[in-house]
């Protein structure tokens, strides 16, 4: 008997983890289409931003996701409601479960300013954001 109330506890557990996944997968995805979206309208010319690279560091995710979230402004574009959409969207909350440290091991990282990354066309910058975004996908914890 309690061995079947273990399994069954270990089964609910599993099948929710993977709703929350598939919740954040999809969550994802639509920032990813959106960002794809908003580059079609975006005026390549020229602009050059701060873009991070991608060996992020242990627990600096969410400060490189700050990083790019802080350029997308930046992007020159009509559809501004499409540009503010994705700002939003770019949030810690999108990003639940991308990393497992807590606050408090992130509040003591140091991790790699912004100001400090190589500036990049505007073209490039949007393809390191995807890249980016398809990463956070497989790193769902
Ligand atoms: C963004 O749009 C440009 C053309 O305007 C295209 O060359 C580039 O591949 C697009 N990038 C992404 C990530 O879709």
């Amino acid at each position: 008997m309690k061995l079947l109330v273990c399994c069954l506890l270990a089964i609910t557990c599993c099948v929710l983890a993977n709703a929350d996944n598939v919740e954040r997968t999809m969550k994802l995805t639509e920032v990813l289409k959106e960002l794809r979206q908003l580059n079609k309208s975006v005026e390549h010319n020229g602009v050059m931003l701060n873009t991070p690279t991608l060996d992020i560091e242990e627990c600096c995710f969410l400060s490189t996701l700050e990083c790019f979230k802080k350029m997308v402004p930046h992007l020159k574009t009509k559809q501004k409601k499409l540009q503010r959409k994705v700002i939003r969207n770019l949030s810690p909350l999108t990003f639940t479960g991308v990393d497992s440290c807590s606050r408090e091991e992130r509040e003591n990282k140091v991790c790699q300013g912004c100001d400090s990354y190589p500036m990049k066309d505007s073209r490039e910058f949007v393809q390191q954001l995807e890249s980016l975004l398809q990463k956070a996908m497989t790193r769902l914890v």
